[in-house]
């Protein structure tokens, strides 16, 4: 049996699953003949997206509703999706936001402060902390947070963010600590711009233009498959993902005329971080 047909029958929870890239996940999960759990705060987001994915996917798919802050309701629907569906396999941490304007930190507010911890980093902590003492009852599990590139890289205006996503990648290199060698395995993608609704939460959202330039939900949601995909014995810490723009800010064309650079203006410089 090949480690992806080993897959069909798993049980995975997707936390942000209703829409962009946990959503895409959740898909790519369900093609794979996995059940699914999807997570998030809207009820009516929620029931439309199962709906979506009742249609795209082989295994099945519930929604649970919890806001990842919360202790007791994230306590809750983790163990939902375990009475549902069966012990936990997978545990993909996608739930998060961002700032809705990049902004110097003295022009930073409290509440947006506390907006970012709670969703980025307490949400990770308390998903990840409940979803394990699950996996630890079977022996065997994989944890994939969701990071950025802002979890290794922060740039001016951006730092609320980015401290979130510090936060959660020290949380997933001390979890690969505790758990190497044993049968639950960690690892963390994190992606630069991707073509999500997180964007259309902006003050100021990207142009059409630019947001043709991020990567896709999907992208990530490959990456998800391409690491449950790898046999027990490998461990893959982090995947680092980015749309592939040149230095001199042009990105090359797919297709017959690759070859031609087409001139844009290099999203990373116009500082559209999350
Ligand atoms: N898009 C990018 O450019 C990008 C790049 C790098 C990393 N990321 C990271 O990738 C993750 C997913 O981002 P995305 O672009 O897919 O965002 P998105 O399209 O806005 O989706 C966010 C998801 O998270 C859920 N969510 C947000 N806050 C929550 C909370 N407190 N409790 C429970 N669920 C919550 C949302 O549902 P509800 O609102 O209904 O709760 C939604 O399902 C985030 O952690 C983000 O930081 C995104």
């Amino acid at each position: 049996m090949t480690h992806s047909e080993a897959r069909v029958g798993q049980v995975a929870l997707v936390t942000g699953g209703s829409r962009g890239i946990g959503f895409a996940v959740a898909q790519r999960l369900l093609v794979s003949g996995m059940s699914v759990a999807i997570l998030g705060r809207d009820r009516a987001a929620l029931a439309d997206a199962v709906a979506r994915l009742e249609q795209a996917g082989a295994g099945r798919v519930i929604a649970t509703a919890a806001d990842v802050a919360d202790e007791e309701s994230i306590a809750q629907a983790v163990s939902t999706t375990v009475d549902r569906l069966g012990p936990l396999d997978v545990l993909v941490t996608s739930a998060g936001t961002s700032m809705r304007a990049r902004r110097a930190l003295v022009e930073t507010s409290t509440d947006e402060w506390m907006r970012l911890v709670d969703a980025n980093l307490t949400g990770a902590y308390l998903t990840i902390r409940n979803a394990l003492s699950h996996m630890e009852r079977t022996g065997s599990g994989y944890v994939i947070t969701i990071m950025s590139t802002a979890s290794f890289h922060s740039s001016a205006n951006g730092g609320l963010y980015a401290a979130t996503k510090y936060g959660v990648r020290a949380l997933t290199e001390s979890l690969i600590e505790e758990y190497r060698g044993t049968g639950i395995r960690v690892s963390s993608i994190s992606p630069g711009p991707v073509d999500t609704s997180i964007w259309d939460r902006k003050l100021e959202p990207p142009t059409a233009t630019e947001r043709a330039l991020m990567l896709h939900p999907a992208d990530v949601a490959d990456t998800v498959g391409w690491l449950l995909d790898r046999p027990p014995h490998v461990h893959v810490q982090d995947i680092t993902l980015t749309p592939w723009v040149a230095a001199d800010g042009s990105q090359a064309r797919v297709g017959p005329d690759r070859h031609q650079p087409v001139p844009t203006r290099n999203p990373r410089r116009k500082g559209q971080g999350l």
